[in-house]
């Protein structure tokens, strides 16, 4: 075995988004492309010498060969020791876990997320930092910085590593520790949750499907609730891992998960219903013939977390992404706990929960967490839900509804334009920040505007600021919209307009939800000419 240093020269479109690179798979396996990110990422947290890393991820077509590459990258850099999941899988909250229960200097997560998988589909890789959460922008901003300078990296000529067999192996003079993906992960699940009253639950005839979406949970799913709560066989479905998810979308929502939708709105619907996404953080729930929208989801989990063993103490404080609905806020108003508004992407959380000024976090994209971990965590989400309800002993339907009494209805919908020419897209988000200064004090649609601004984000830990996170409208009512375009999206550009608008009650909070919004949204037309723009006649996807 030895160490070769191999000249190489920038490659372009190797900037970091929302979550990691993300490119589409042919991409990934242009030559050079996977070494010289790999060598930006080591370079940008100044090298390997001596460290620690996990690897992992959701099993996505190309992600053998990459953990290949990254492991013989690491050895030739001098690294001590990396921790990788058996087969290279690990969920990103179970990669999150390992990262901090071994103390280690941080992970590499092979996955592109809720994108789908395959040769032609997408492929990503992200690196979390010590504390278990995705990089923040300093470092982010770093590693593109050494992508554009670079001129050689160094790898290790060697065999592959058997990554099948769990044990240790060295690989040059690393040490390579093959770990069962799920076990730690499942007894850190054990420690937040009741699980002989979930036990019972399911011993009491509860139902329940959960779509693992030929994904990363499979195995954590079955594991948790077939095996350690005794939910009957077949609870989870689509629960093997697969290279190309068996040709699914692998993001939990009513559009992609609509085999599940189907049956939770069918004849004889289980008692409650969930999915998650290809690398495990994302999570949907729903009841019988009741779809709980993810913003909903975090306040109902943060107005009711105290139930659960590990937040018995109560929560400090909750954040949200700024484009997710306000409902948490007016659960933190109503404890007296912190309450937090942050740019969209898990990483803008880490310094609030590191700081332990939040306990839960969500994202109106289906992403909800706590301080148990540093990413979201979708299977989490569905063990709170089911301790809420074990505790509760009540219905998904019945806790929304007694939830919008006690604190009102925050209306709420996302709109997206998926891969627009990005021309047009940059049109679209340009001409309304061109007018943001003259909206407030005037009227559209009948509905007064009463500010308008680009969203700009100070973290309060670390005083870093982050610019130009998405435009939003507020009118005098407090109903709002906010457009922005994706970071994750690897054709074309995609367009988002969240449409929000609240109802206090006690009438008025069973209406059908995209009615409610009617005036917003076409206020949100009216004033950024999505339509007319892109020429399209609607939205592609409606969460
Ligand atoms: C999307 C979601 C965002 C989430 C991210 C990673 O990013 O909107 O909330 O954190 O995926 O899962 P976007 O494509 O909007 O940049
Ligand atoms: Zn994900």
């Amino acid at each position: 075995m030895s160490i070769v240093t191999v000249a190489t020269s920038p490659i372009e479109g190797q900037k970091p988004g929302t979550s990691g690179l993300r490119k589409k798979t042919r991409g990934f396996m242009a030559p050079h492309f996977v070494e010289n990110f790999v060598q930006a990422i080591l370079d940008a947290i100044g090298g390997a010498a001596g460290k620690t890393f996990v690897l992992g991820g959701d099993g996505r077509y190309f992600s053998p060969q990459v953990a290949q590459v990254i492991l013989r990258m690491c050895a030739a850099q001098g690294a001590k020791k990396v921790i990788v999941g058996q087969n290279a899988l690990l969920s990103t909250p179970a990669a999150s876990h390992l990262i901090r229960l071994n103390k280690t200097d941080g992970g590499f997560i092979m996955s592109a997320s809720h994108n789908p998988g395959g040769i032609d589909e997408d492929f990503g890789l992200k690196f979390n930092i010590a504390n278990g959460g995705p990089a923040p922008e300093s470092v982010t901003d770093a590693i593109y910085a050494a992508t554009k300078t670079i001129s050689e990296y160094r790898i290790l000529e060697a065999h592959d590593v058997d990554l099948g067999a769990i044990g240790t192996t060295t690989l040059g003079g690393m040490a390579v520790e093959v770990v069962d993906p799920v076990s730690d992960y499942a007894n850190l699940m054990e420690t937040l949750f009741d699980f002989p009253k979930l036990r019972a639950l399911f011993a009491g005839g509860f139902r329940m499907r959960f779509d693992a979406m030929c994904a990363i949970t499979g195995p954590y799913a079955t594991e948790i609730l077939e095996r350690r709560l005794g939910a009957p066989e077949g609870t989870v479905v689509n629960g093997t891992p697969l290279p190309d998810f068996g040709g699914m979308h692998p993001d939990p929502n009513p559009t992609w998960a609509h085999e599940l939708m189907d049956v939770m709105f069918g004849p004889d619907a289980p008692d409650f219903g969930a999915a998650s996404d290809g690398d495990g953080d994302r999570n949907m729930v729903v009841g019988k013939k009741t779809y709980v929208s993810p913003s909903d989801s975090l306040a109902v989990l943060a107005a009711n977390a105290h139930l659960a063993p590990g937040y018995a103490g109560g929560i400090s404080g909750v954040a949200r992404s700024m484009p997710t609905s306000a409902a948490a806020d007016l659960v933190a108003d109503a404890k007296g706990i912190g309450k937090y508004e942050t740019p969209t992407g898990w990483k803008f959380f880490g310094n609030l929960l590191d700081a332990g000024r939040v306990t839960l976090c969500g994202e109106e994209s289906f992403g909800t967490g706590s301080s148990h971990v540093r990413e979201k965590d979708g299977l989490w989400a569905v063990l709170l839900w089911l301790n809420i309800l074990a505790e509760r002993q009540t219905t998904v339907a019945e806790i929304l509804k007694s939830h919008w009494q006690d604190f009102g209805r925050n209306y709420y919908s996302r709109h997206d334009y998926d891969a627009l020419p990005v021309d047009k897209a940059n049109a679209i988000v340009d001409g309304l920040r061109a007018r943001l200064a003259d909206l407030p004090g005037t009227e559209v649609e009948g509905m007064q505007i009463a500010s308008a601004d680009d969203f700009a984000y100070t973290d309060p830990v670390d005083g870093s600021v982050s610019k130009l996170q998405g435009l939003r409208i507020v009118f005098a009512d407090g109903s709002r919209f906010v457009i922005r375009l994706s970071g994750t999206g690897t054709e074309g550009a995609t367009l988002r307009l969240y449409l929000e608008r609240y109802v206090a009650g006690p009438g008025g909070l069973g209406l059908d939800v995209q009615d409610a919004l009617a005036p917003v949204i076409a206020a949100a037309e009216s004033l950024a000419c999505i339509k007319a723009t892109s020429g399209r006649d609607g939205p592609d996807v409606i969460t």
